[in-house]
């Protein structure tokens, strides 16, 4: 790999032109270009913006072109190789050879098994000098959410859990508005507005009615989806009764949707989507849920859980990313604690995280703690 000083700074500025399709883009991938003339100088910037649209090597090119440059003998930053095959647009690779880019850094080779080093491949074979490699820990952390589904067919899964000093979530009486501050209520709609879906169990549903909406911050709605095995949920609940309720899935058992009866019917009469999923001792089977939502084209998840779903999580080990947000408080043990049963006997059988960050909450006296598996 031989980059040039000006490389690192011309693909910062792609990874950030990336971010413009966050939460448009899935499941595809977020990719931002940099089109660089033999000067130096910028010519041309584009990101891919919105799902099934142009991608981010032809507006950096027809922002090029549309101020009048011409892009042969230029070089191209993209985020990630350019792709080979005809999907909704035509291959990107492709356009890059016809329009004589020079040279060609990509900072992370496309995940997808089936064209990954394809587009890489045909450029160099036609003359592109092509680098790999540059930035490619951030390339990858932009994307991790399409790394996770194009490689395992599973959406990446964000456990978000808002919790005391003392590691509780709620009073014994299930009040839990608010533990944390305004300003990490806004990170939580950020996450929410990044993620494909926002996640709760039938406990939280029932105590808190939550309206799971983008509202602190600016961006797109995501899937809503509410665990309900039994099909018992109130009617009025606003997951299934607002202006989103559409966009609302309701998982439950396979045995209940076929005696579900007036519930399903009413359910599907409001346009709700209704997933069944095998179920044990009332507990929905959320492998084989995030396996359906994965086909269905949900790359990530945030799961805002009470301490039973929480549990299961952790038990199952289905997290990638726990975002823990802590205030400075404590509820005593007579509160509700914020991640449930584990059935773990001996310290040696609980698991240790190997990548833990933490962060104070900027504008608030909370901190956030970010685990990784
Ligand atoms: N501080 C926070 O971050 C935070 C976030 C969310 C909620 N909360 C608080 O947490 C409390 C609710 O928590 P909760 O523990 O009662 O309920 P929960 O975790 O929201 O939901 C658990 C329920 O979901 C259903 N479920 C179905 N399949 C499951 C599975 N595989 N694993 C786990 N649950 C499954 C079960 O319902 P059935 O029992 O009906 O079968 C289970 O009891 C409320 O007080 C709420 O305010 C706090």
């Amino acid at each position: 790999m031989t980059f040039l000083p000006n490389d690192a700074a011309m693909m910062r500025k792609a990874l950030s032109l990336a971010q413009e399709g966050v939460g448009y883009v899935s499941p595809n991938p977020l990719v931002g270009c940099v089109i660089v003339g033999q000067d130096g100088k910028i010519v041309g910037e584009g990101a891919h913006h919105q799902f099934g649209g142009p991608h981010a090597e032809p507006n950096a090119i027809a922002d090029a072109e549309s101020n009048g440059h011409t892009v042969a003998g230029s070089t191209a930053y993209v985020t990630l190789e350019p792709h080979s095959h005809h999907g909704k647009t035509p291959p990107c690779c492709d356009l890059l050879i016809e329009k004589r880019i020079a040279r060609c850094i990509v900072a992370m080779v496309d995940p997808n098994p089936n064209v990954s080093g394809e587009g890489i491949r045909r450029m160099r074979e036609a003359g592109i000098l092509v680098e790999v490699g540059l930035l490619e820990a951030e390339a990858r952390e932009l994307n991790r959410f399409f790394i996770k589904h194009i490689t395992t067919g599973l959406p990446y899964l964000t456990l978000k859990v808002a919790s005391s000093l003392d590691g509780r979530s709620a009073l014994a009486s299930g009040e839990s508005k608010w533990i944390t501050s305004e300003a990490s209520r806004k990170m939580v709609h950020k996450l929410r507005a990044e993620h494909d879906a926002v996640m709760v169990g039938t406990g939280t549903a029932r105590a808190d009615d939550p309206a799971l909406t983008v509202r602190l911050v600016e961006g797109r709605q995501p899937r809503r989806i509410v665990l309900d095995p039994q099909l018992q949920l109130p009617h009025t609940l606003s997951l299934l009764t607002d202006e989103y309720h559409e966009k609302t899935i309701v998982v439950t058992s396979q045995q209940t949707v076929e005696t579900g009866g007036t519930q399903v019917q009413w359910l599907r009469q409001q346009g709700v989507e209704i997933i069944a999923v095998p179920a044990g001792d009332g507990r929905l089977d959320l492998n084989a849920l995030l396996k359906k939502l994965g086909d269905q084209g949900i790359s990530s998840i945030v799961v805002e859980a009470g301490p039973t779903l929480a549990a299961s999580i952790v038990h199952n080990k289905l997290f990638d990313e726990m975002q823990l947000f802590v205030a400075p408080l404590f509820l005593g043990a007579e509160s509700r604690p914020s991640i449930g049963g584990l059935s773990i006997h001996s310290l040696a059988s609980a698991v240790r995280y190997s990548y833990v960050s933490i962060d104070k909450v900027e504008d608030s006296l909370d901190f956030l703690v970010r685990v990784r598996v």
